[in-house]
């Protein structure tokens, strides 16, 4: 693993995307950063953390012949990885909220960014940006429901220790995408993901709010919905969010 501290930068993805088209980089080069002045979340947020108390850093997935169809099969890879490194620290139930979110009870814990380089049909390399809450004890406000490894735990958090952890979980995940074996995959993903099968609150993009329960999700990483009426819907990542009420 070949790994890139940067005190502070703009985004580490942005930095290693940069990197990667410009120069030829090894497979899980890491570039990590102490500050981030313009982390970057999903659907074009912010990601703000604490300077020296976080995780940030972005990692680089070289792939030889990775279909753009199977994309959410690497999500779901980097959400299994990240949270099979933290499971041995947190005694407590954590999730993966849909798509990739990691959960500790209904607590944001970290977030990951997925950026794919194209090349023809095939994904050619991909910029996997992770923001791990760690010795973080307080958040802003208006950030919603959040906690950091610290808060949980009681404990302080070496972060190059939890790096290797994390870059190492990931890669044990990364090898079932190289076998392409896909339905195991998503069997350990479905097995983790928050609320499912459990009758929940929706609200879909037009701010309706229903009823529905997640009984799956299909082969291009859509939420599958039960109704009440039994029969299912489908959201992409825009279309659908828990409702907060
Ligand atoms: C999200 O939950 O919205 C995803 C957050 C991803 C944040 C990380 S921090 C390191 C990397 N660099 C960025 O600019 N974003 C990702």
């Amino acid at each position: 693993m070949n790994i890139i501290k940067l005190n502070a930068i703009d985004s580490t993805n942005s930095y290693l995307k940069e990197l990667a088209q410009k120069s030829t980089l090894e497979n899980f080069t890491a570039v990590v950063a102490n500050q981030q002045t313009l982390g970057r979340g999903q659907l074009g947020t912010t990601w703000e953390a604490e300077q020296g108390k976080s995780l940030t850093f972005s990692l680089l997935l070289n792939f030889n012949r990775f279909r753009i169809q199977d994309q959410f099969y690497l999500s779901m890879a980097v959400s299994l990885g990240l949270i099979s490194a933290l499971r041995p620290y947190l005694g407590m139930s954590l999730n993966i909220k849909w798509p990739n979110d990691i959960l500790a009870e209904k607590d944001k814990l970290a977030g990951i960014l997925i950026e794919n380089v194209l090349k023809g049909t095939n994904i050619h390399h991909s910029i996997i940006g992770i923001g791990l809450n760690v010795n973080q004890l307080e958040f802003p406000t208006d950030i919603g429901n959040v906690t950091s490894l610290k808060k949980l735990t009681g404990t302080n958090f070496n972060l190059d220790e939890l790096l290797f952890k994390v870059v190492d979980s990931i890669q044990k995940y990364v090898d079932y995408l190289e076998k392409e074996d896909f339905q195991s995959l998503k069997k350990i993903y479905l097995a983790q993901l928050y609320k499912i099968n459990t009758p929940s609150m929706f609200e879909d993009a037009n701010g309706l709010i229903f009823l529905g329960k997640i009984c799956t999700v299909d082969e291009n990483g859509r939420l599958v919905i039960e109704l009440e009426n039994e029969k299912t819907r489908k959201f992409n990542l825009k279309e659908i969010k828990f409702a907060s009420r």
